[in-house]
Formats: C-alpha cells, structure tokens, sequence
C-alpha cells in the first residue's frame, strides 16, 4: 500500500507527466505553423511518450491499491521565437522533469518503500535517454545557426521519428 505522501506525490507526477504531453502538443503545433512539418511529428511523438509515461504511473498507482486523482492541467506556452528557442525550451524541461523524478526516487527512499523505487529505475534510465536525445537536437540547431538548408535536412530527420511504446516494461 503507498504511503499518502507516495500516494500524492505520484499523482503530481501523472499530472506532470500529461502537462508535458500538453507542453508537446502545443510545441507540435508551432511547428507546423512555421512549415517544419519533421519537427512538428517528432514533438507529436514525444507527446506519445509522455502519455506512456504518465499512464505507466497511472496504473502502478491503482496496482499498489492507491487512487489516481485527475487534476487540472495547466495551459502550455503556445508561442516561440524559433524552432531553436523550442528545443531549447525542451531540454530545459526535461532537466526539470528530471528533478521531479529524482524528488520521488529520495521520497520512496526515504519511505522504504521498496517497490516504488524499483519502479521509479525505469523512469530514472528514460530521463538520461531523453536528456542526450533532446541534447543532441540542440546541438545540431546550433551548429545550423541560420543555414536553411540545413534545417531543411534536420526537419526531415526528425520526421523519422515514430514512437513505439516499449514490449517488456
Ligand atoms: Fe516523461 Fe519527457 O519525461
């Protein structure tokens, strides 16, 4: 049974979790409205990811026998400066995520709850991945700076991407 705190704690996250798919969606958005129709698909994939995640910790709430609450979400920025301001904005996230994340590993851990921290690994293992993934994109923008050609190369590898919810968990 999770702790009321534990409890708390992971429904924020779920919420988290469905804001950043939120966040994502918003940025997709954006994209398209600037003609980078690659950029707008891999952002439209990572909104699927975050709904993964936070659907992967709605069940492990109701699989420890606790409530999942649905609270408001809030509303995402829907403007940028450039496509390079976006990613820069993702990868700021992502470190934030991940200190959400980290929160929750000290909390089960100073809880001893056990199970909540074994299951908490996984999402510890998928930030590093995000963090390098999005860093990656922000290092590439940087080094386009204003080529368009470039970009246009960059817009079409990104719309490669195609999210696959992973088989074993
Ligand atoms: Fe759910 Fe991008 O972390």
């Amino acid at each position: 049974m999770l702790s009321v705190k534990m409890q708390g704690a992971l429904n924020a996250q779920v919420n988290a979790e469905l804001y950043s798919a939120y966040f994502y969606l918003s940025m997709s958005s954006y994209c398209e409205s600037v003609s980078l129709a690659g950029c707008a698909g891999w952002m439209r994939a990572q909104a699927q990811e975050e709904l993964y995640h936070g659907m992967k910790m709605y069940d492990y709430i109701n699989e420890r026998g606790g409530r999942v609450i649905m609270a408001a979400i809030d509303q995402p920025p829907s403007d940028w400066d450039s496509v390079q301001n976006v990613f820069d904005d993702v990868l700021a996230h992502e470190q934030k995520v991940t200190g959400l994340i980290n929160n929750l590993m000290n909390l089960a851990q100073d809880e001893r709850d056990h199970a909540t921290s074994s299951f908490l690994r996984w999402f510890i293992d998928e930030q590093v991945e995000e963090e390098a993934s999005v860093g990656a994109v922000v290092d590439k923008l940087r080094m386009i700076g204003k080529d368009g050609n470039g970009l246009f190369v960059l817009d079409r590898e990104l719309g490669q991407r195609v999210f696959t919810p992973p088989v074993k968990e």
